[in-house]
């Protein structure tokens, strides 16, 4: 008789979860130069703060990014895994949606194909999806 292990296969999935943040939204210019901290850098660094606690933390890794081209939608998130759908959200206010998004995020994570309902995803988050990218390969 033969084993097959298909969670190694179910495991490479998972690990393979990304929430970028965009650090630039928000930006205050002056000169043509970025003065201060952006919106995006303070969202990024509530992100992490929270995610210090959050349980998925080693399987979900947060990463910045300069720039996903919806800055006059700021701030702007994504969420992408391996053979899921990757969405783009924006109009995320600095100061009260960290938590939202990494409930958002445990949502995704916790959906075969990372379908998210609008009746299900937090408040902060069921307006201003800015883009539903179908996974590769489906
Ligand atoms: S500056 Fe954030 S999407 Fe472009």
């Amino acid at each position: 008789m033969t084993a097959v292990n298909i969670s190694a296969t179910s495991n490479l999935g998972e690990s393979s979860h990304t929430l970028f943040v965009c650090k630039t939204c928000a930006s205050v210019w002056q000169d043509g130069k970025r003065v201060g901290e952006s919106g995006g850098e303070k969202l990024l660094q509530k992100l992490e703060f929270l995610a210090q606690d959050w349980e998925l933390r080693d399987q979900f890794p947060i990463q910045q990014v300069e720039c996903m081209s919806a800055c006059n939608r700021s701030c702007v998130v994504a969420l992408a895994a391996q053979g899921k759908t990757t969405y783009l959200f924006g109009d995320l206010a600095v100061d009260d949606c960290a938590s939202a998004v990494l409930e958002c995020a445990s949502q995704y994570y916790s959906k075969p194909d990372g379908l998210l309902p609008w009746s299900e995803r937090p408040t902060a988050l069921k307006k201003g999806i800015l883009a539903k990218i179908p996974p590769i390969g489906r």
